[in-house]
């Protein structure tokens, strides 16, 4: 698929499933590979600064980028669903239940803050290199989005909901000082409607025309 065709089938899809009866597996070692390749793809990204130093000295990934990518198989996915079916560690909604339910897999992208003295566990200074963090790390999910998309896997980036607690993260192995931008769930792209509930994103129709954004900024000569 062309960069611009993935470009635009990119498309927030939700899969629910009832919890108590989560779709079947159906993906293997090779669907892990793809999701693999994909990642390495996202990580393609641009960034500006590097991760702070304290990072890449805990034992934990060490990359300089500033991202971190945590992925789930579908079979964790269902392990998942079945402790939070239980309220184990903590109560979760339903949607993101059902969405545990149908996921053929769950990708935890978080990116790692500058280190400032003082400041609540969860939160981050508002300087110019977090925010860089936070778009070099969005632009590295993006590309995860469209890499699924062009491989025609169903996908939909979420803030998150009950997955960004902190027992939740603290169970999947999730260090508490990355900061999750997304929980990027994919689902399969074939599925059966009688059971299969499906929610496009909310905003998809509001996108306005590109003057409604967009501008050319004149400059007069000589200032
Ligand atoms: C940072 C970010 C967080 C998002 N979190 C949620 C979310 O928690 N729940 C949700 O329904 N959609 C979420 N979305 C998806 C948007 O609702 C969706 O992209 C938007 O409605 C446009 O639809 P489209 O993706 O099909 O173009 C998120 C998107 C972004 C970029």
């Amino acid at each position: 698929m062309k960069t611009e065709d993935a470009i635009r089938a990119r498309r927030t899809l939700k899969l629910r499933v009832d919890p108590q009866h989560p779709l079947p597996l159906t993906k293997g070692e090779d669907f892990k590979k793809q999701i693999q390749a994909m990642i390495e793809l996202a990580g393609q990204a641009p960034f500006h600064h590097q991760s702070h130093e304290h990072y890449h000295s805990k034992g934990l990934l060490k990359g300089v980028e500033p991202w971190r990518f945590h992925a789930l198989d579908g079979e964790s996915c269902r392990k998942l669903l079945a402790s939070l079916n239980e309220d184990k560690p903590v109560k979760c909604s339903d949607g993101i239940k059902e969405m545990l339910a149908a996921a053929d897999a769950l990708i935890m992208v978080s990116w790692l803050p500058e280190r400032t003295p003082r400041l609540k566990k969860g939160s981050f200074y508002p300087n110019v290199k977090n925010m860089e963090h936070i778009a070099a790390t969005g632009a590295a999910i993006q590309n995860l989005l469209l890499a699924a998309t062009a491989k025609g896997i169903t996908n939909y980036w979420s803030s998150g909901g009950c997955l960004r607690k902190p027992a939740i993260l603290e169970t999947l192995g999730v260090s508490d000082e990355e900061l999750l931008l997304g929980a990027v769930f994919l689902f399969p792209d074939e599925y059966n409607e009688d059971v299969v509930k499906t929610k496009t994103g909310k905003n998809r129709e509001s996108r306005g025309h590109v003057s409604d954004w967009m501008d050319w900024l004149q400059v007069d000569s000589g200032g």
